[in-house]
Parts: C-alpha cells; structure tokens; sequence
C-alpha cells in the first residue's frame, strides 16, 4: 500500500499543477515577449546579455528597460514599477520560471557556442506572454 502511495505522490509532485507548466508567473510588472521580441524585435541578448559569455543569461537590470523607458511610454502605470526601482536602486524581483536544482551544473555560454537556439531550449518565446 504505502508503496502506492508513494507513487502517487510523485505523480501529484511532477503534475503541471504543481510544477506551474503552462501558467504565467506573477510579475511586478507584466513584461510581453511577444510585444519586445516578436514585435519590436530587440535582440534576446540586449536583456540577456551574460548568455554568450558565462553561465547564466541573466535577467535585465532596471537600466536595460529605461534605455528606452524614459522615452518612451514615461507616465504609464504599468512601469510605475520600473520608476520606483530606478529611484530606489532597489532591483525589480522576477519571477524565474525556469530553475534547475543546485546539484545540477548548466552552463548557457557553451550551448550558444556551439550553436544550439535558444528556442530549442525555451521554445517559441518571442510570442510568449507570461514568460
Ligand atoms: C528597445 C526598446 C525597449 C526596451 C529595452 C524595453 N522596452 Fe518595453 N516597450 C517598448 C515599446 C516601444 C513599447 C510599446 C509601445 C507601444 O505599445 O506602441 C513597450 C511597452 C512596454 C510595456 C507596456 C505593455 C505592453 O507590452 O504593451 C511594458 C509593461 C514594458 N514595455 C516593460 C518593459 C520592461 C520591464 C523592460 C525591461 C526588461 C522593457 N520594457 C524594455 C520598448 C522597449
Ligand atoms: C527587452 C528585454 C528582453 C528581451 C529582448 C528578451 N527578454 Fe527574456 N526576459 C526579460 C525579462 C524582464 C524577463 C523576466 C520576466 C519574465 O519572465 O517575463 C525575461 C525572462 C526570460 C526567460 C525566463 C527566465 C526564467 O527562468 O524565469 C527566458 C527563458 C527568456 N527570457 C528568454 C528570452 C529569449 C530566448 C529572448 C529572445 C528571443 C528574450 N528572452 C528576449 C526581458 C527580455
Ligand atoms: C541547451 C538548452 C538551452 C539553450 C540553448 C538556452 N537556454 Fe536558457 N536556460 C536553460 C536552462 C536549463 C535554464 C535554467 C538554468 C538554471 O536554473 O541554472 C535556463 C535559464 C535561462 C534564463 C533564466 C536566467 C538564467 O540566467 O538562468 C534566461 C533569461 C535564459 N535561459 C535565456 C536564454 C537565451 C536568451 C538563450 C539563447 C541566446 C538561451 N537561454 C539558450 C537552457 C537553455
């Protein structure tokens, strides 16, 4: 029995309900892929900047979004968020979606070197909206 039990409780654990596949994260502010990079075209390594270079591609700083955010859409509520962490140099927290456990070493600079997309990996994220 117990050994049942057990096995359904990995079931449950690896379930897309409990791993949050297919669900959007809760952001401070709703950044759209689709709208930068499939509309706007901004290169993934514009915000992504350490994925060619070392380990981790890195989530954009406050800076990154302002190189045009203070031109451009200045007064919208949706970015007040993106203001207050320029004010306070207190860094925006995202939400990662994906994260590999500690014991488990990944190296993005070697992947780029050799070739491999980031689609393959991430799939189509230029039309991706949640994440
Ligand atoms: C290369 C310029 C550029 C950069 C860098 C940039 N944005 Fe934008 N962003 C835009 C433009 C242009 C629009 C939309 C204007 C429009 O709707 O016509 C926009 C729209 C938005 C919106 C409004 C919602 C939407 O998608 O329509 C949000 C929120 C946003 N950006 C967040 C961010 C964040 C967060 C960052 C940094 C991680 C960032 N942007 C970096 C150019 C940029
Ligand atoms: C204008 C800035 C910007 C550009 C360009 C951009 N991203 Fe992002 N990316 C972000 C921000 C901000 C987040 C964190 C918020 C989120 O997950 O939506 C993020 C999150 C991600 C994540 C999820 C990371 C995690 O673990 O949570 C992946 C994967 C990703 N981006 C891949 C890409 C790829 C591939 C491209 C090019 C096709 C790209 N990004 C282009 C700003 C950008
Ligand atoms: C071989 C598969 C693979 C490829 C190719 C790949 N990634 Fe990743 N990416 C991953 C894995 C696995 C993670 C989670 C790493 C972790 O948790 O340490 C990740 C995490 C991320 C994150 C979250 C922040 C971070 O640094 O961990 C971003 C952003 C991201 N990738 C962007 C990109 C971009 C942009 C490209 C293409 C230039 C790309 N990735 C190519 C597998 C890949």
């Amino acid at each position: 029995m117990a050994i049942f039990a057990a096995l359904g409780g990995t079931a449950i654990l690896r379930s897309d309900f409990v791993t949050g596949v297919g669900r959007p994260l809760a952001q401070p502010v709703p950044f759209s892929h689709r709208h930068h990079v499939g509309e706007l075209g901004v290169d993934c390594r514009y915000c992504h900047s350490g994925v060619e270079t070392s380990s981790s591609a890195g989530l954009p700083a406050t800076e990154v979004c302002m190189t045009c955010h203070s031109q451009l859409f200045t007064n919208a509520d949706m970015l007040a968020p993106i203001r207050a962490s320029l004010a306070s140099g207190q860094p925006l927290q995202w939400q990662r979606a994906n994260s590999v456990p500690d014991f488990v070493y990944f190296n993005h600079s070697i992947h780029i070197a050799k070739g491999v997309a980031c689609e393959t990996c991430h799939g189509e994220v230029d039309d991706m909206i949640g994440q």
